[in-house]
């Protein structure tokens, strides 16, 4: 028989573990946090699942912290999965320079699980430093899905550089809308240089989309070059709004009209649930 399958949420994941447990029929186990004096963190899992499904997304160090803590305190479990829906420092996923970290394989290396579930992993080469069996899911067509909905005019998907390029491929499919790449240069952790390309969207709604936007200058650097070429109405769209700083501010000041984003991160924007994705992925092969 399969043992019953207990939702443990992460303080960065609540809402999103919330709707995992609906979509799944499952329990929602108690989680008691707290941060002692000193600033560090304490956790407690007093009723630990036989199938304990842990999930915390780590856009931040301490949230990182909140994840092994949850590992180690299902240690009695008889199966743990670890869903981690934007896993943080992703993006060093090489040495750029000679002595640097490979952060996302010194943090992979650490989580010990017997499945590990993650969302449009900004590089999927990483999957290979966990440990245990790691699959990634893709939420692009529930972002597309959404796009095509939204009833814009002839709309056409663009990713803001070539990496991009199967996230946007991946987000069209099946809905009959054109998809084109422009070419980013990255000059500094804030700002890029997107080349002037002719593009076919004149009087067309366009939909910036990309894995993630974190200071948003990818974004409004490329709805220019959009502008340039005469799009209609320019919108964004991505897996994970990390939105650090003043990122939502910076894309509507600069003219963007919404950031459709999933809900591997807590953020006011509007919202597409991966909710379903994961409780597929967790289904499988139980
Ligand atoms: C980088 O490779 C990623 O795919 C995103 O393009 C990038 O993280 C976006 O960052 P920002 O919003 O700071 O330009």
């Amino acid at each position: 028989m399969l043992a019953a399958i207990s939702i443990i949420s992460g303080p960065s994941s609540q809402a999103l573990a919330g709707r995992v447990a609906r979509a799944l029929g499952s329990r929602l186990a108690d989680v008691d946090f707290f941060r002692f004096p000193d600033g560090e963190q304490y956790l407690r899992v007093p009723d630990v699942g036989a199938h304990s499904v842990i999930i915390q997304s780590t856009p931040t160090d301490s949230d990182y912290i909140s994840l092994l803590q949850l590992i180690d305190a299902c240690d009695r479990a008889e199966k743990i999965d670890v869903v981690i829906p934007y896993f943080g420092y992703a993006r060093q996923d090489r040495r750029f320079l000679d002595g640097e970290a490979v952060s996302s394989r010194a943090l992979a290396g650490a989580i010990t699980a017997d499945r590990v579930f993650t969302i449009n992993i900004h590089n999927r080469n990483v999957l290979s430093h966990f440990d245990a069996e790691a699959t990634d899911l893709d939420a692009a067509p529930v972002v597309g899905e959404r796009i095509a909905a939204m009833g814009l005019t002839h709309p056409m998907i663009v990713a803001p550089d070539e990496g991009a390029i199967d996230l946007v491929r991946s987000a069209s499919e099946h809905l009959g809308v054109d998809f084109d790449h422009l070419e980013k240069t990255r000059l500094s952790g804030e700002d890029v240089l997107i080349k002037r390309k002719k593009m076919d969207v004149s009087g067309r709604d366009v939909v910036l989309m990309d894995d993630m936007i974190s200071t948003g200058g990818t974004i409004t650097e490329a709805a220019q070059v959009l502008r340039e070429n005469g799009a209609n109405r320019v919108f964004s769209a991505c897996i994970h709004p990390v939105l650090a700083r003043n990122a939502a501010l910076r894309l509507f000041a600069s003219g963007i009209e919404d950031i459709v984003a999933t809900d591997t991160l807590d953020r006011s924007v509007g919202v597409v649930s991966v909710a379903n994705l994961i409780a597929d992925g967790i289904r499988r092969d139980r």
